[in-house]
């Protein structure tokens, strides 16, 4: 069987089907894109001490994340050079060094080999030096501002030329922290769909459907709105459906903003209630103060005032600054994806602002998300229509004659354009092509 050619899938204005139910498409991204590209993996606040250690997903991979004895970050693959069986098998933990289950040969935090037993088994061409027999270390590694990415491929553009304009993203997450650092809080909800990874990532920022796939919990939360609005339980989440229920001006109105790299970021849409970018109630007024005491008055007003919704870094991470939340988009098969959400502390900030992350979670990407629930069944049925093959093509043109292009190479457009598929598409091309390293 012949190779696909991603250029025959992607044009300025439709893309193929193949793009999401071919397998053999399915593994040339694997190798093109999530072996190449940086990737979130994890954040700082998850290894604190040397000798800690998460195991994270790195495109196809399970690999550790480890604090070195340096202090410094460190990638390892989950897997012993002696005869292949993976090191650990807890999601997290803590070693003095790494020991294999199967045959107890021992490791060095860094990978390093030390000792193995019977090695008296062993002839003199045995070299315990030889990079065959150490722990194998992903090449590229780095932090933004407490943020790790990682890339399996050694060379490449550097991670914040990577993450270009959407580096703001991370920036304004980390500055709404009053101590000026954030910790990753709790375990994470995980998500799983019968469909491909790029679906999420397209309807992220698909500005028509909210008030079309979510009309049942619009209208429930209409219904109900007085008696949910009295009891502080469901406050946040009656404000977070009734946003959904937007009329079509009003998502228009809701600006988005592509970058060259495939990355999107769109302008918030809540705007009520405890939801709101900024408001005035005793909890959020001391968040304020504490603040303005890091940052000064100024510094803080611009900080808070920086409101958008999905910042989407491509190929596979949503960031929503304000609620302290991450989400990672992780491809299993051609037609299953696991969607993983984390949340942070705002260190410094009064423990009711995490109640607002905790809302925003449970009722946006939980199990039992009444919003959540209608993507996912949206998600699945793109899926099963795709798998027709009466019609080819899916139509991507919406909004391109609004497409503004700006001087920094950015690409803007009213919240109702498809402009967030057709840049992702672009990004999708040029990696898949091989005409890019990153
Ligand atoms: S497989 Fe690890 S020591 Fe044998
Ligand atoms: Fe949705």
């Amino acid at each position: 069987m012949s190779a696909p050619d991603p250029a025959h899938l992607v044009q300025d204005d439709r893309v193929h089907r193949d793009a999401y139910t071919d397998a053999a498409v399915f593994a040339l991204e694997q190798e093109r894109i999530f072996r190449r590209a940086w990737l979130y993996v994890g954040h700082e606040s998850q290894v604190p001490n040397p000798g800690d250690y998460v195991s994270v997903s790195l495109g196809p991979d399970t690999v550790l994340l480890t604090r070195q004895a340096d202090h410094s970050l460190a990638l390892l693959h989950n897997r012993c050079p002696h005869r292949g069986a993976c090191l650990v098998n807890s999601n997290s933990g803590h070693v003095a060094r790494w020991r294999c289950p199967y045959h107890a040969w021992t490791f060095a935090l860094d990978g390093h080999l030390l000792t193995v037993p019977m090695a008296d088994g062993y002839d003199a061409a045995f070299n315990p030096t030889d990079p065959a027999l150490q722990i194998a270390r992903v090449p590229r590694v780095e932090s933004y501002r407490g943020f790790i990415f990682a890339s399996h491929a050694a060379n490449g553009p550097g991670l914040t030329e990577f993450l270009g304009s959407l580096a703001s993203a991370l920036d304004n997450m980390v500055d709404r922290a009053p101590n000026g650092t954030l910790t990753q809080t709790g375990g994470v909800l995980r998500m799983e769909y019968r469909g491909n990874w790029k679906l999420f990532m397209e309807n992220a920022t698909d500005l028509v459907h909210p008030s079309v796939v979510h009309e049942s919990s619009v209208a429930a939360a209409r219904a109900h709105r007085e008696a949910l609005a009295a009891d502080p339980s469901t406050s946040q989440t009656l404000q977070m459906l009734l946003s959904n229920g937007l009329a079509m001006p009003q998502w228009a109105g809701v600006p988005l903003h592509a970058d060259p790299h495939g990355h999107v970021y769109m302008g918030g849409f809540y705007k009520d209630g405890v939801i709101a970018p900024v408001r005035s109630d005793p909890v959020f007024d001391r968040y304020r103060a504490s603040l303005a005491d890091r940052h000064g008055e100024e510094r803080t007003a611009q900080i808070l005032a920086v409101d958008r919704f999905n910042n989407l870094i491509w190929p596979n991470l949503s960031v929503n600054a304000r609620f302290g939340v991450l989400r990672q988009i992780q491809p299993v098969a051609v037609d299953r994806t696991r969607v993983t959400s984390t949340c942070f502390r705002f260190d410094g900030a009064p423990d009711e602002m995490f109640d607002l992350t905790l809302q925003f979670l449970n009722t946006a990407s939980s199990a039992s998300s009444m919003v959540a629930s209608d993507d996912l069944e949206i998600f699945e049925r793109c899926q099963r229509g795709m798998a027709d093959g009466s019609l080819p093509w899916l139509d991507i043109r919406r909004g391109r004659q609004t497409d503004q292009q700006q001087t920094d190479g950015s690409i803007t457009a009213p919240g109702t354009s498809e402009l967030a598929i057709r840049n992702q598409f672009s990004a999708w091309l040029s990696h898949m092509s091989g005409a890019s390293e990153l």
